[in-house]
């Protein structure tokens, strides 16, 4: 879309004090991503990040610091004096910098994550289809409770003007009834809004200045102020609860599940799974019920990731089975590997094509050749292990001396026996065999077998002659 002529501001200074929580409301999560990224990601497919305005004041280094990366611009609002009084700031940013002011401005509220770069758009374009001084994104709501609403110039009519939004706690008895809620999302003409923003005041239920003020400012002056339907209302809905803000968690979550079907996926019960916004998944991979995919795990096609498995930051390929209960962080995964029940993959475990590794083995810093096992009960950290190796039932890397941690090396073909400790540094070279039970400190060369355990030994008759001396007391 040609937009030379708008900027986007979004308002994100409150502090969000609803939620009862130390962290800035901002920056609470849905789908696994704070609000207000979600709304800025919304706003950059529309104008570049240099033409977005983030308003910040409440903990504001810790929100710059959250967003920076996206390359959008910051006005600062050190007290936090209502909605108008954060687009004083922004009027005041530009005076200040010198910037040329846009001809319209987008108004997004750091708190309205739902929000779609559509209907960014379809606002803009009824904004200038109207030749409106002021164009307010509304919805119908089954429950309007707490928003502002809507006062229509010709209720019950086609027409689009507004006279008034009136908040909540403002509103008459004759117009409690009202059902069309005000979004928080405007498009202004810069310089309308501009000049009003001073006239603004704070005679209200709380004491601020409220940007809703604006609309029956302007409608005085003769200007238009029209309301837009958000398609949806779920677009609109607001996060100013933990439980609002989980509904609309549970509702991102549910579309990405519906995006990941539509492209041939599986998910059995979907709202039973929690995956994040940024999850990719291939073709013909079948999801079971609890299973949780997060941050940027990428799962490809034919896999089954049975139930109970939480994949974080995780790259899995093709034809890969995860059984119950696995647990996945910052792990790859190449085709074929067959993993868990109950296996812990910490960071940088790197899985070979169609290697196993079985119940309760926890892998960390390891690359597990092709084909390789490690099936039961293994702790394997600090290790590079060949192709082919055979990691016997218990047997474990010592890879901390209680200072440092030490690197185990494994060649191809090796078979290393069950219960056996491999005491870091320690090389064990390809095709040798490890005797079950082992302590292994010294490199073992390539072809060799390796004991390191006492030698048994039998006393035939011992049971018989121990007791006879129990018996005669000796
Ligand atoms: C606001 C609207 C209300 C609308 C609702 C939709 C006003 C007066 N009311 O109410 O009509 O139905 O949004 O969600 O605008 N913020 C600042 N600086 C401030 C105060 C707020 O940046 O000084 C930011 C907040 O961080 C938030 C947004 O503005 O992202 C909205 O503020 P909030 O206090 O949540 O307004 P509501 O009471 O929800
Ligand atoms: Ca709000």
């Amino acid at each position: 879309m040609n937009t030379p002529g708008l900027s986007i501001a979004i308002m994100a200074a409150g502090k969000g004090t609803r939620l009862k929580s130390k962290r800035p409301k901002v920056l609470h999560e849905i789908g696994g991503r704070a609000l207000l990224l979600h709304v800025i990601a919304a706003a950059r497919e529309v104008v570049p990040a240099d033409q977005i305005y983030c308003i910040i004041g409440h903990e504001a280094d810790r929100v710059r610091a959250a967003v920076e990366a996206t390359g959008v611009e910051f006005v600062l609002q050190p007290e936090q004096r209502g909605t108008g009084h954060a687009l004083q700031m922004v009027k005041a940013f530009f005076a200040l910098s010198g910037e040329e002011v846009p001809q319209n401005l987008l108004v997004l509220s750091g708190d309205v994550p739902l929000i779609r770069p559509e209907t960014i758009q379809q606002i803009y374009k009824a904004h200038r289809r109207e030749n409106a001084a002021m164009t307010i994104l509304t919805a119908i709501p089954t429950d309007p409770t707490g928003y502002g609403r809507i006062i229509r110039a010709e209720p019950g009519t086609q027409t689009p003007d507004v006279n008034a939004i009136v908040e909540q706690k403002s509103l008459r008895p004759d117009q409690l009834d009202t059902q069309e809620i005000n979004s928080g999302i405007y498009c202004f003409r810069t310089k309308a809004l501009f000049d009003k923003l001073d006239l603004l005041d704070t005679k209200n239920a709380h004491g601020e200045f409220y940007l809703t003020d604006i609309a029956a400012m302007l409608v005085a002056d003769g200007e238009r102020v029209i309301a837009t339907q958000a398609e949806s209302v779920d677009e609109v809905l607001g996060a100013n609860t933990i439980a609002e803000m989980m509904h609309l968690d549970a509702a991102m979550r549910l579309a990405t599940a519906r995006r990941l079907m539509a492209n041939g996926v599986t998910i059995f019960r979907p709202e039973t799974t929690v995956i994040d916004a940024e999850v990719e998944v291939g073709a013909d991979t079948v999801i079971e019920p609890y299973v949780q995919l997060l941050g940027a795990t990428k799962i490809g096609s034919d896999c089954r990731i049975r139930s109970y498995s939480v994949i974080q930051d995780t790259v899995i390929g093709d034809n890969v089975t995860v059984r119950n209960g696995c647990i996945m962080d910052t792990a790859t995964i190449a085709d074929g590997a067959i993993l868990g029940p109950y296996a812990h993959l910490r960071p940088e475990s790197r899985i070979g094509a169609a290697a196993h590794v079985g119940n309760f083995v926890e892998t960390k810093k390891v690359t597990l050749g092709a084909g390789s096992k490690a099936n039961h009960l293994n702790y394997l950290g600090d290790a590079v292990i060949g192709a082919g190796v055979n990691v016997g039932a218990g047997a474990i890397t010592c890879n901390y001396d209680g200072a440092r941690k030490h690197q185990t090396t494994i060649g191809d073909n090796v078979f290393v026996g069950s219960d056996s400790t491999l005491v870091a540094p320690v090389t064990i070279e390809s095709g040798s065999y490890i005797a079950a039970g082992s302590c292994i400190t010294d490199d073992v060369p390539s072809g060799s077998l390796a004991f390191g355990r006492a030698r048994q030994v039998v006393k035939p008759g011992w049971v018989a002659a121990h007791e006879k001396t129990l018996k005669n007391g000796k």
